[in-house]
């Protein structure tokens, strides 16, 4: 198992270019299988997830080039309307492909995405809205089997209003590509606002569909007959942009972000600021400097655009040599507080109660040996082994291939002095 060794003390300084953000890559790829004509990607990041949603949507029957960050899918031959379990199991995007599948074909079947480390993470929400559409829905052998049943010879969803209960990303996602091609109208209520959800629908209205309110809480999708090929640029990852940024705001370093997209960031942003950090946007760029231990920060998440999870760990590697004490409240997952035990063998200071972790904060961390669980709690770990004085080794670094395009080439390149251990 690959592992990566980290000699902390290094201020991190220069330029690094973001890539394009996993997050909106995951459900742009899965709108290809709504389309029997060619979506042209750009800005697609290199990173594990991509290629096995790329190897997913193959088996389907969809036809992919690729050409460095450009991906060309080809919906036209699909004739697998299945995601197997051995696939979803190891990225529950996979999950994605249910509503493309059910609208464009009337039928799908994917597998329950099973346990996961950061909290139970059930799709009932996805399923539900796909019955409410009319579909007709049945756990078999562990798989979600969905069918449209045909009128007049067509298996068609229909549109409906679908509240969402809980905001959900992927869910609200899912529910919007199914309804493009749906009859009729469907309103999706208590939306997921995130920038990815409306990266999404910039490219389905490419491709010709009819969706009104993305980046909103209430989304109106009037369903077509049929979409098309279309040509579109990922956006930037803000997740990525915010993990550099701490990371060189923990290091006391200075560096700009290229590519990437400031007002994505407002909540991550203010939190740097209160942490000290000075912060300067010009268009596409971010430049961050440090020049004194940071302050501690409370935060708490929620769903964009509060504070979003996918940063708390990180914020968390900050906080454990900050000033002062912070109360970091976790309200999205049950179970997102997985680095806390790797961060204490560094000699961080936290105490977990519930979904809430309090980090008091110590003048130096210290090397040691610590595994990763999941893919931010990778990042928070390599911002703390960025920090400690001497060397960090982390284990099951796959994680963080998942998300990071090409990490230790981007943070070498920043001064950092860090190796892969094959
Ligand atoms: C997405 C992101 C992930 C991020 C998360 C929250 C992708 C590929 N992943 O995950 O990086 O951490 O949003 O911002 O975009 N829930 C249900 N039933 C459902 C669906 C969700 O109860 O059917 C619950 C979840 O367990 C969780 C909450 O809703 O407690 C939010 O999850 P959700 O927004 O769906 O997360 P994902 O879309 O899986």
């Amino acid at each position: 198992m690959q592992k990566l060794a980290i000699q902390g003390g290094f201020p991190l300084h220069g330029e690094v270019r973001i890539s394009g953000a996993k997050n909106a890559a995951l459900p742009i790829m899965c709108a290809s299988l709504l389309s029997a004509e060619t979506l042209q990607l750009s800005n697609v990041p290199d990173l594990h997830d991509v290629v096995t949603m790329r190897k997913l949507l193959q088996q389907m029957g969809v036809r992919a080039e690729v050409q460095g960050e450009h991906l060309a899918l080809d919906g036209g031959q699909i004739d697998k309307l299945e995601a197997p379990y051995d696939m979803v199991k190891t990225m529950r995007a996979s999950v994605l492909v249910l509503g493309p599948l059910v609208a464009r074909f009337g039928e799908a079947r994917v597998s329950l995405p099973g346990g996961c480390a950061i909290g139970s993470r059930p799709v009932d929400l996805h399923i539900k809205g796909l019955q409410a559409m009319g579909a007709q829905i049945s756990i078999e052998h562990g798989y979600i089997h969905a069918q449209v049943p045909a009128q007049g010879g067509v298996k068609k969803l229909k549109g409906a209003r679908i509240f969402f209960d809980i905001v959900s990303v992927t869910g609200t996602e899912n529910l919007m590509m199914a309804a493009t091609l749906a009859e009729g109208v469907t309103v999706l209520e208590n939306a997921a606002r995130e920038p990815e959800v409306v990266d999404l629908a910039m490219c389905l209205i490419e491709m010709g569909a009819n969706i009104s309110g993305a980046g909103s809480d209430t989304i109106t999708i009037v369903g077509v007959d049929k979409l098309h090929g279309a040509e579109h640029r990922i956006m930037p990852d803000r997740i990525e942009s915010g993990t550099f940024l701490v990371a060189a705001a923990a290091t006391g370093g200075s560096i700009t972000l290229r590519d990437t997209r400031a007002d994505i960031l407002d909540t991550v942003l203010e939190k740097l600021t209160e942490a000290g950090a000075t912060i300067r946007v010009e268009a596409d760029t971010i430049h961050l400097e440090m020049h004194a231990r940071p302050k501690s920060v409370n935060l708490r998440t929620a769903p964009y655009p509060a504070f979003p999870t996918d940063m708390q760990a990180q914020f968390m590697a900050l906080n454990t040599i900050a000033t002062e004490s912070a109360m970091m409240v976790q309200t999205i997952f049950e179970n997102r507080f997985m680095h806390v035990q790797e961060l204490r063998r560094l000699g961080a200071q936290i105490e977990v109660e519930g979904n809430t972790a309090m980090v008091r904060g110590v003048p130096q961390l210290e090397g040691a040996a610590v595994m990763a669980t999941d893919l931010r709690a990778s990042a928070c770990l390599v911002i703390a082994g960025l920090v400690a004085q001497g060397e960090t080794i982390i284990d099951r670094i796959y994680h963080l291939d998942r998300g990071y395009a090409h990490i230790e080439a981007k943070l070498t390149q920043l001064g950092a002095n860090i190796r892969r251990l094959k």
